[in-house]
């Protein structure tokens, strides 16, 4: 071995070594100093001597730069959710239906804890890490792999070269690092984080990897995700793979064949669950057997084989000190308590919801009252009722407001008396801004950005006063706002631009159509193909999707006979933004088109569909919609200014695809 190769190897194995001390420990043996100098030199004789540069050196963990921005990631196959029980009963209601839509058969369960942080999927190539994303919305997440290079328990490389691998599980941040994380934050002035899947997830959105490492995140692998050239049959191979295979398994893990047995050992976490050096929020029972699960098969939203187990929300006593009146986007008035700082399930609770003025009455809540809050999981705490008892004469009935405390307008009582609703419409500020976020938001017209802080100044600097403003921003108005420079002014225009052809479905989802969310937005925008069919839509057809009740149906009608809606949608066409979308045809509409077993990846600028749009038509077809080019590729769409992909496709043989080639194709066959 020459002299080069042995400094290589040494400085390799310090570093490393090094690189965990400063996991495990908040007080590594050296100075960030010191280490940045062994890596330096490192990375010179790598850069030197090329020929010894390896994918799992220590100089692809922590030298990486930060990234411009956030690239989105298709997944292979859909990042599904679990559903949730929350009882003994749910779960043996649970096994019950296993065993029936398996005829009878021996099942065995294997039992792990649900570890509270953020879902997460990673692929090698040939054994090589690739890419780390998360979950998104299942289909879709964001690149983070400059992030996940930095974690001592991601392995670089595999000790087997597997043609594609998929680990899939949960980025978290243990107890002591989550504190320690805060106290650096509150040290330099910051609000600390509220618990520590929040403080994951924002640290993984960061861009330079060196500024995540500092955060100690950390990843359990529970899951593979779709592989190639590996041989598993069950759950507890898997976990025994991805052990193997450097990932850090959960050592909690138990596998039972009653689920009697499997209900005592869930419980009795419950418990003992706040030992743990990190957070978790249940516990997840999974179908053992491979063969078995693909019997069982999943519904839309998740597989029929696993189930979540929630542990009981946990109840704090504390003080009302005030009520604060939030306004909705349809000007709902929502209490929201000020409480004492409580401790509840690892995080301090200063606020909470007292749901509506219904509840305020009729439970009888008074600012100075001691009451009860409960908090399960993720779900915002809520206040659950007050303790008269502990009343001492001091405390005050609540009047709510009877104009809006954003604009003044006078505050209207719905008909069942549930809710209080400002008046103010498009005049009230407050309302105006939920507009504009819900506008924004990622599953809806996904406006890059524009975030909380740039819409409330655009509204309180009166640049916008609706919809249809934001695309009447020039550049020297977004630059005039405070922080705001000429490169953000930019991108936030380029954003809204962008907006303009996300195509009918985003769009209402994004229009604040009260009961219409981001699922009954992709219904009607299927259904109906176009903003002008919808508006003419009576109730009684809209009633009769399936999927669309009758309270749904009235108001999406109502929304669309309102002139001010009117308004916005001519404004919105006139400024030029898609309001169609081709209806997803169905299989047989197809001609019966079959894409099963086929795997495509898109790329490039697309003429007639959005890049989500014919991902979910290849879905829909039976196909695999794929992010990234591999031998097993079964074709590449490539649009306008393909790159790199379609080099790799070249590369490797694969068969490329124009627009109309593809659209050929799914019309000719079958
Ligand atoms: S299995 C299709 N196992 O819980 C099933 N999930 O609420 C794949 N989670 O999105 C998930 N610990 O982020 C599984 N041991 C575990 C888990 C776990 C935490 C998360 C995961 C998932 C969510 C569902």
């Amino acid at each position: 071995m020459s002299a080069v190769q042995k400094r290589i190897d040494a400085l390799r194995a310090q570093i490393e070594h090094h690189n965990q001390l400063y996991y495990e420990q908040a007080t590594p043996a050296i100075s960030d100093r010191e280490f940045d100098r062994l890596l330096e030199e490192l990375k010179r004789l790598e850069v030197e001597h090329p020929e010894f540069a390896s994918p799992d050196s220590p100089t692809q963990r922590v030298g990486g730069k930060p990234i411009e921005g956030f690239t989105s990631v298709t997944h292979r196959e859909p990042m599904l959710s679990i559903d949730n029980s929350y009882s003994a009963d749910d779960l043996r209601e649970f096994d019950t239906r296993v065993r029936k839509l398996l005829g009878g058969e021996a099942v065995t369960y294997v039992v792990e804890l649900k570890i509270d942080g953020v879902a997460m999927s990673l692929t090698y190539e040939n054994g090589v890490f690739t890419v780390g994303a998360t979950r998104g919305d299942g289909e879709q997440g964001d690149d983070v792999t400059h992030n996940l290079r930095t974690f001592p328990d991601v392995p670089l490389r595999l000790p087997e070269a597997p043609a594609h691998f998929e680990a899939r599980g949960e980025v978290y941040m243990t107890r002591a690092d989550f504190a320690q994380n805060n106290r650096e934050r509150i040290a330099q002035g910051q609000e600390p984080a509220a618990n520590p899947r929040n403080f994951a997830a924002g640290s993984l959105k960061l861009l330079d990897p060196k500024a995540c490492r500092r955060r100690r995140l950390r990843f359990f692998s529970y899951a593979l995700g779709p592989c190639e050239g590996v041989e598993v049959k069950t759950h507890l191979e898997a976990l025994d793979l991805l052990r193997r295979y450097g990932f850090s398994v959960n050592p909690h893990i138990a596998s039972f064949d009653t689920i009697d047995a499997v209900i005592e050992y869930c419980t009795g976490w419950a418990t003992k669950r706040h030992d743990l050096p990190y957070e978790t929020d249940g516990m997840v029972i999974k179908v053992n057997d491979f063969a078995q699960r693909k019997k069982l098969g999943t519904t839309a939203k998740s597989p029929r084989w696993v189930i979540a187990y929630k542990f009981a929300a946990e109840q704090g006593i504390t003080k009302l000190i005030s009520i604060d009146i939030q306004v909705g986007k349809l000007g709902t008035l929502t209490p929201v308590a000020n409480l004492e700082p409580v401790k509840l399930a690892g995080t301090t609770v200063k606020r909470a919801s007292l749901h509506n003025a219904d509840f305020l009455e009729t439970k009888d809540i008074r600012v100075g009252d001691t009451v009860v809050v409960e908090k399960a999981g993720e779900i915002i705490p809520y206040v659950i009722r007050s303790e008269p008892e502990a009343r001492t004469g001091s405390e005050k009935a609540f009047r709510f407001p009877t104009t809006c405390p954003s604009c003044g307008s006078p505050v209207e009582r719905d008909k069942n008396g549930t809710f209080y609703r400002c008046t103010g419409g498009r005049k009230c500020t407050a309302q105006i801004k939920e507009v504009l976020r819900a506008y924004a938001r990622r599953s809806a017209m996904d406006i890059e950005g524009l975030g909380e802080k740039v819409i409330e100044q655009l509204v309180d600097e009166g640049l916008v006063n609706s919809i249809p403003d934001l695309y009447r921003l020039t550049l020297d108005q977004v630059a005039g706002l405070e922080r705001m420079g000429k490169k953000s002014a930019r991108n936030l225009l380029d954003g809204l631009e962008a907006s303009k052809t996300r195509g009918l479905a985003r769009l209402l989802a994004g229009l604040a159509i009260q009961h219409v969310g981001d699922s009954v937005a992709d219904l009607l925008a299927n259904e109906f193909g176009s903003i002008d069919a919808l508006m003419e839509a009576s109730p009684e057809r809209l009633n009769q999707i399936n999927g669309i009740g009758p309270i749904m149906a009235d108001a999406i009608h109502a929304y669309f006979h309102e002139d001010h809606s009117q308004g916005i949608i001519e404004d919105l066409r006139a400024l030029g933004l898609k309001l169609t979308q081709d209806k997803r045809p169905s299989p047989a509409q197809a001609g019966g088109a079959d894409l099963a077993g086929k795997t495509f990846v898109v790329t490039g600028t697309l003429a007639k569909y959005q890049r989500e749009e014919i991902e979910a038509l290849i879905r829909q077809l039976g196909g695999k919609a794929s992010g990234s080019v591999s031998k097993n590729t079964s074709y590449l769409i490539a649009g306008e200014k393909a790159g790199s992909k379609l080099d790799k496709a070249k590369q490797l043989g694969v068969p490329v695809l124009t627009e109309e080639e593809f659209e050929t194709m799914i019309q000719t066959q079958g």
